[in-house]
């Protein structure tokens, strides 16, 4: 059948008990020795002792084991060592370093969420009450995984290994930067961007609605303001809204909230854009830190 969705990730970091209390803060729900669970993901999050920050691990599920081996064959016919253990295959995209296991899962199930009641001009849809945000009492809890973002150092090799190998298809282009590639019906689920060394930039974890972005921010920079990277603000590639944190290792995480979905491929046009139109329709500045983040020189003397 089809590629579906991001299962989950292994994100390597050089203390994983610092770094587990910030995402058990994020609102992702702990499992026990570093792993964690997103309210419909399930399992969505392993962190493991590294030397230094990086992805290891990331996950995609198909429907079928007829997925698993047309993707062997995709991956042979590049040249790619696939190994492959039951209905499990395993790769390396050697322009990000990241192993990618893809495997049979079932389809994540969302219920349906009932759009807040919102009053506009010339229209009153929520009548004689307050705003049902307002009574919201309870910490952020992320639905799930939307998409992982990294840099390689060969984009044009992690295209051909992601859309040619894996299946990910194309949703948006900046020419000859990045790919904004989806596994599912989301617009993105992986975004590949040039860098000068393999890192993972963001992870980023679907909320209900701009509301629970701001909740979940304000919470998390309640307890430390130095976690604030960018935001509130609406992605134009996407269209999303917005707000990055930074966890204690350095990588990014972004809640976000009404993402483009593409249900019909024949019904979705993708965009070539320029990067200086790409990034966001309104928000902060972009700070100089969340294009080149601040260990960028470390992790290059690293590698
Ligand atoms: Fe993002």
């Amino acid at each position: 059948m089809a590629l579906h969705r991001l299962t989950s990730i292994t994100i390597g970091v050089p203390d994983v008990a610092t770094t587990a209390a910030y995402y058990r803060d994020f609102g992702l729900a702990p499992l026990g020795d570093g792993r964690f669970a997103t309210a419909d993901g399930g399992e969505q999050l392993a962190l493991v002792g590294a030397p230094r920050r990086r992805l290891s691990q990331l996950g995609v599920g198909v429907d079928d084991r007829d997925d698993v081996a047309r993707i062997a064959r995709q991956l042979v016919g590049l040249g790619v060592a696939v190994e492959r253990i039951a209905d499990t295959l395993t790769a390396v995209d050697p322009g990000t370093r990241v192993r990618v296991v893809v495997a049979i899962a079932p389809r994540i199930v969302q219920a349906e969420t009932p759009q807040a009641a919102a009053n506009g001009p010339g229209r009153i849809d929520r009548v004689n009450e307050r705003a049902a945000a307002l009574a919201r009492d309870v910490g952020v809890r992320p639905r799930k995984l939307g998409h992982v973002v990294l840099g390689s150092t060969d984009v044009q090799g992690s295209e051909r290994f992601f859309i040619d190998g894996i299946g990910f298809k194309v949703s948006d282009t900046i020419a000859g930067l990045a790919s904004f590639l989806r596994c599912s019906t989301d617009h993105h689920n992986l975004l590949v961007q040039r860098a000068p060394v393999a890192l993972l930039h963001h992870t980023s974890w679907q909320v209900d609605d701009v509301d629970e972005i701001g909740r979940g921010a304000t919470a998390m920079l309640a307890a430390d303001p130095t976690r604030h990277v960018w935001g509130l603000g609406r992605h134009h590639i996407g269209s999303n809204f917005f707000w990055y944190l930074k966890d204690p290792a350095g990588n990014f995480t972004e809640y976000y909230a009404d993402l483009d979905c593409i249900v019909d491929d024949q019904l979705w046009t993708p965009g070539v854009w320029d990067a200086a139109k790409s990034l966001y329709s309104w928000g902060p500045p972009v700070p100089p830190s969340f294009l080149a983040p601040d260990d960028l020189a470390e992790l290059m003397g690293a590698a």
